[in-house]
């Protein structure tokens, strides 16, 4: 049988990851949203697409509350309902409004998935990933946060751009929150295997470590209204894939951490290992002193949003 990935909220970036996931073939979907309509249409134009494009996979579209039973069974559930940011606003900024959103959805979600695999895609990430977790009572392994990659694939867009190579060349990890005090690790970044601090100026690099960090915002000040898509989609794609073909890929995920890097009980961007449980791992690396004081710093970021959600 073919698997099966709900995802809620058929906005940009949920009809995005429901293109993406399509055109993979290997996997049903259920789009599913509040207002009326929106999920079905976006269903049935991504299933016309689909003679031409070559995939056959069911495309299904849901209104909830009424249609969550459509949802049942789901291998993963992708959320990216909520509201995103304008111009102006911070991703922290978006804290009441999602906490709503998120604990009434998962709590609904789970209820007919109960051994699904949640992949948080609403901000502010990392906490509401830790409010999902909370909400779903599930094995850490089952909620994971989507955030490393995208913030990783900014910076090695910026790298590939600045020395004029291919971005598969380009090898770096982002970790820590996805706020603008994530971590670019500068140690751990390669060009063509070579370390990327031999190739770009250190005041070069840093600003692109600095545009990197607002990447997000540089996106929602040249739409104007809404905020990325088409990378986050693209982001939240890879891990489901990896997690429906047990791939195993190591990938930077906002995990719940429980004393990994000397941090406890908080979602974090970390190097994850996702295969079919999930996050089947969190990868240990060694990091220069200064990379593990600013982890710590984005690390306090995030508990002050988890406390401001009474968590
Ligand atoms: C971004 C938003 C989606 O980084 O968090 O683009």
């Amino acid at each position: 049988m073919r698997k099966k990935v709900s995802i809620v909220g058929a906005g940009n970036v949920g009809g995005s990851v429901a293109q993406r996931l399509a055109e993979t073939g290997i996997t049903d979907i259920v789009l599913a949203d509040v207002f009326d309509g929106i999920a079905q249409g976006k269903a049935l134009d991504l299933a016309e697409a689909g003679p031409v494009v070559g995939y056959d996979c069911h495309i299904t579209g849901a209104t909830l509350p009424a249609d969550y039973s459509l949802t049942a069974d789901s291998d993963v559930v992708v959320f990216t309902s909520g509201a995103p940011r304008k111009p102006g606003m911070s991703r922290d900024d978006l804290l009441a409004t999602n906490q709503k959103i998120v604990v009434d959805n998962v709590t609904e979600i789970v209820r007919h998935s109960p051994n699904c695999i949640l992949v948080m895609v609403n901000n502010p990430l990392d906490a509401m990933a830790h409010l999902a977790f909370k909400t779903a009572g599930f094995p850490k392994s089952r909620v994971v946060g989507q955030a490393g990659v995208l913030d990783t694939a900014r910076f090695r867009t910026f790298l590939a751009m600045e020395l004029d190579v291919s971005v598969d060349s380009v090898q770096a990890y982002v970790l820590g929150g996805h706020g603008d005090d994530m971590v670019p690790l500068v140690s751990y970044t390669t060009v063509g295997g070579i370390p990327v601090s031999r190739l770009i100026p250190a005041d070069r690099l840093a600003s692109i470590v600095e545009r990197t960090r607002k990447g997000g915002q540089e996106i929602v000040d040249l739409l104007k209204s809404g905020s990325a898509y088409q990378a986050p989609a693209a982001a939240t794609a890879q891990m489901v894939t990896s997690m429906l073909l047990d791939r195993k890929s190591i990938l930077p995920c906002s995990t719940y951490l429980e004393g990994e890097y000397g941090i406890h009980d908080l979602f974090v961007g970390v190097p994850c290992k996702l295969g079919a449980h999930g996050v089947e791992a969190v990868m240990q690396i060694d990091l220069a002193a200064e990379e593990l004081d600013a982890l710590h710093r984005t690390a306090e970021s995030v508990r002050s949003l988890v406390h401001k959600l009474g968590l």
